[in-house]
């Protein structure tokens, strides 16, 4: 993905310089100052210059393969661009506002440079279909990074469930105690979470990699063009087969943003366990000093900035998704200059997710669990009593009953306020006659967690499996 950096836009005012020489032919007064500062696209698409050189180079080669431009002419085009892909790396590249947006920066530039062999790069092809095929080019180098982030997020995510198997915690509902679950299940939720992310990223990814080119303005071109060979030179896996779609929808930048909303939703929910579970009222956690910032009020606070900021950040690539949806909706068949407005919110997106990845792998990896205090808490909400439950049913008792008279032992444990396990077995038995000594293995917190010993259960045993299937599956 071509980073986002700072350029300087050129902003040409001269009489000499406020036509667009490209389309201007037909008008009778220039365009308006203002107009050409709010139509103009090249403060932002300026990213997509690498995929627009790869793109045009491309192209060229397919005409002169086909015989529509001389191979001199080719050469002199592949030479040109590669020569300008070095000036924007080196940051000599000057954008021009007057020329609207990257592509046609580009193209000028290709023909101050080598002449009538720049001006026939735009045979059979339309700004439309450009355009369209620079940006699934770009999402698709994004869609493998987001990738790989994706899979280092989950590793640091494996390496801490790893280190705690075995370590205690209330498992919640409702954000009440419920059952004791280990740390280790606990986050292994996410990397399922994760997982099913990647896939959607790879899944999106296939339905980016078609190639619009040949599609033109709308409806194809006259010239006898190869788009197969076009396809293959872009590492595409096929056209897109219609070109009023081709360069008109945008649907898979849509998808692509609903799948990092996903991501950002998965993150959010996260961050909001990491900021309850480290303030001191919870204190199951501490976060890394370097991801956390103080007050300049109140000495005492440190505060979780980072999953903070990623929760809040959440709310802005939905809005990117929302926008993007927005926007496609109300446009009639084929390309409306709407679609300009695509870019910003897509590639928002892309910064946004990356450094969130980013940034989360690493905090993981600056996480100290307090795991007196998680067992504490998974001692004091009678999380096990279900287990006390299951163990009445198991000596013959229906279901229902054994929740009635765990209820009424629940009852009077918090009377007394002791837990289940400190009760007398005289007491217990007053609850129930089946119940006789071997009931405290059921009422501790490890024999709760060693029950649940099936695929997907917190047993230890299952946790450990679970991360060892999903190492081999990440190799
Ligand atoms: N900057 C334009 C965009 O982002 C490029 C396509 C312009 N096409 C046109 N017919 N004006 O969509």
């Amino acid at each position: 993905m071509t980073r986002k950096r700072d350029i300087n836009v050129t902003q040409k005012t001269s009489a000499l310089n406020t036509k667009n020489t490209s389309w201007s032919g037909r008008f009778n007064e220039p365009v308006a100052e203002l107009v050409k500062k709010y139509t103009a696209s090249i403060g932002f698409d300026y990213r997509l210059a690498a995929y627009d050189i790869q793109g045009s180079i491309a192209h060229a080669q397919m005409l002169g393969a086909q015989k529509i431009i001389s191979q001199d002419d080719v050469k002199a085009i592949e030479q040109g661009l590669a020569d300008i892909a070095k000036e924007i790396e080196a940051g000599q590249f000057e954008w021009l506002l007057d020329l609207e947006d990257v592509h046609l920066n580009i193209e000028k530039r290709l023909t101050d440079k080598i002449g009538d062999a720049g001006k026939r790069l735009h045979t059979g092809r339309s700004r439309n279909d450009q355009v369209a095929t620079d940006v699934r080019l770009w999402l698709r180098a994004s869609a493998d990074q987001v990738g790989a982030a994706l899979k280092k997020l989950q590793l640091s995510l494996l390496d801490l469930a790893e280190a705690h198997f075995d370590t205690v915690m209330p498992g919640f509902t409702h954000l009440q105690v419920a059952q004791p679950v280990t740390l280790g299940h606990h986050l292994m939720a996410y990397v399922e979470m994760l997982s099913r992310d990647a896939q959607r990223f790879a899944d999106c990814r296939r339905r980016i990699n078609r190639l619009p080119l040949g599609a033109a303005a709308l409806a194809g071109t006259s010239y006898p063009i190869d788009r197969e060979l076009v396809a293959k030179k872009l590492g595409f896996d096929g056209v897109c087969e219609n070109s009023l779609d081709a360069v008109s929808d945008r649907d898979f930048a849509i998808e692509f943003t609903f799948a990092a909303s996903l991501v950002m939703t998965h993150l959010s929910r996260l961050s909001e366990e990491l900021i309850l579970w480290s303030s001191p009222r919870f204190a199951f956690v501490d976060i890394a000093d370097r991801f956390c910032t103080g007050s300049s009020i109140m000495p005492q606070k440190k505060n979780p900035d980072v999953p903070e900021l990623v929760r809040g950040k959440t709310g802005r690539v939905y809005g990117h998704l929302t926008a993007l949806l927005t926007l496609m909706k109300g446009q009639p068949l084929a390309y409306n200059k709407d679609n300009q407005e695509d870019k910003e919110p897509l590639f928002d997106t892309v910064d946004t997710l990356l450094v969130t990845l980013e940034i989360y792998a690493d905090m993981m990896r600056g996480i100290t669990v307090n795991k007196d205090n998680m067992r504490q808490a998974a001692s004091e909400g009678f999380a096990t009593a279900t287990d006390l439950a299951d163990y009445l049913v198991k000596k013959g008792m229906p279901f229902r009953d054994a929740h009635e008279v765990v209820a009424l032992a629940v009852r009077y444990a918090v009377d007394k306020k002791v837990d289940l396990s400190d009760l007398p077995l005289a007491t217990l038995q007053q609850f129930s006659s089946s119940i006789s000594d071997d009931v405290y293995a059921v009422l501790t917190l490890e024999g709760s967690l060693n029950s649940r010993n099936h695929i997907g259960g917190t047993a230890p045993v299952q946790v450990k499996a679970a991360i060892a299937r999903m190492r081999t599956a990440l190799k």
